[in-house]
């Protein structure tokens, strides 16, 4: 039994990787199921809140989708990810789940690139859209709280820590979850450290819909 501590809330969500096409049949993309994302949408759901979730190509149901308290939006790009996100509107939290491209293709080709010898062809990327970060810059105050209230994440290689503190200090936001470990990508399970002013506290390892309850309660104190 889930606490209505988001009732009248409303919730966005983005989850899932992004899918950079470089020809109808080729294209870049991340590591990302959108468990950890989706997990989020149904306990923010569980907690009472309207849930608008944007989701990256990924094979996952929507969650607790018979409740209509869950609109979902299907996107492949980060650039398609960032419109459907700057097309939302009057929301409390934002919850930056997806694993975005860094860098789109500069001229994505209409036609199959066929190979061509032995030759490889060169591809040039240019910078995607910083989505966690555009909606940051839109931050109010509101009763001396920020809103929407934004929460990013991190998945590093190597100093989780610092990097999560790092992010969370360029992007202006007060909380970043940082995930412990590489196992998560695909999994059920994970294990959270979640960054905010007061410094980092770790989430043990858990189902991630578990963890996704206990972020959920963290943030509705927050807000
Ligand atoms: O910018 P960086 O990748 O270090 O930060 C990761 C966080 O920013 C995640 O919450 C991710 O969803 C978000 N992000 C985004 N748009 C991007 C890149 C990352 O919303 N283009």
């Amino acid at each position: 039994f889930q606490k209505k501590t988001l009732l009248g809330k409303k919730v966005l969500i983005t989850a899932g990787p992004t899918f950079e096409a470089i020809d109808p049949v080729r294209g870049i993309t991340n590591h990302s199921s959108g468990k950890m994302g989706f997990a989020i949408a149904r306990a923010a759901v569980e907690a009472g809140a309207q849930v608008q979730l944007i989701a990256g190509p990924c094979d996952l149901a929507t969650p607790l989708e018979a409740t209509g308290k869950i609109a979902r939006t299907n996107v492949t790009s980060a650039k398609e990810m960032h419109l459907a996100v700057l097309n939302d509107a009057d929301y409390d939290i934002f919850f930056a789940v997806a694993a975005v491209a860094d860098w789109g293709i500069a001229k994505p080709s209409k036609e199959k690139i066929k190979r061509q010898g032995k030759d490889a062809p060169s591809i040039e990327f240019i910078a995607n859209p910083d989505i966690l970060l555009d909606v940051a810059k839109t931050v109010k105050n509101k009763g001396g709280k920020p809103h929407p209230y934004c929460v990013g994440f991190a998945a590093e290689s190597t100093d989780l820590e610092a990097h999560a503190a790092e992010k969370r200090q360029r992007k202006g936001i007060p909380m970043v979850v940082g995930n412990i470990g590489h196992e998560t990508f695909g999994s059920d399970l994970n294990q959270l450290l979640v960054v905010d002013e007061n410094g980092s506290k770790k989430i043990a390892k858990a189902e991630k819909l578990q963890l996704a309850r206990q972020l959920i309660a963290l943030v509705a104190k927050k807000i």
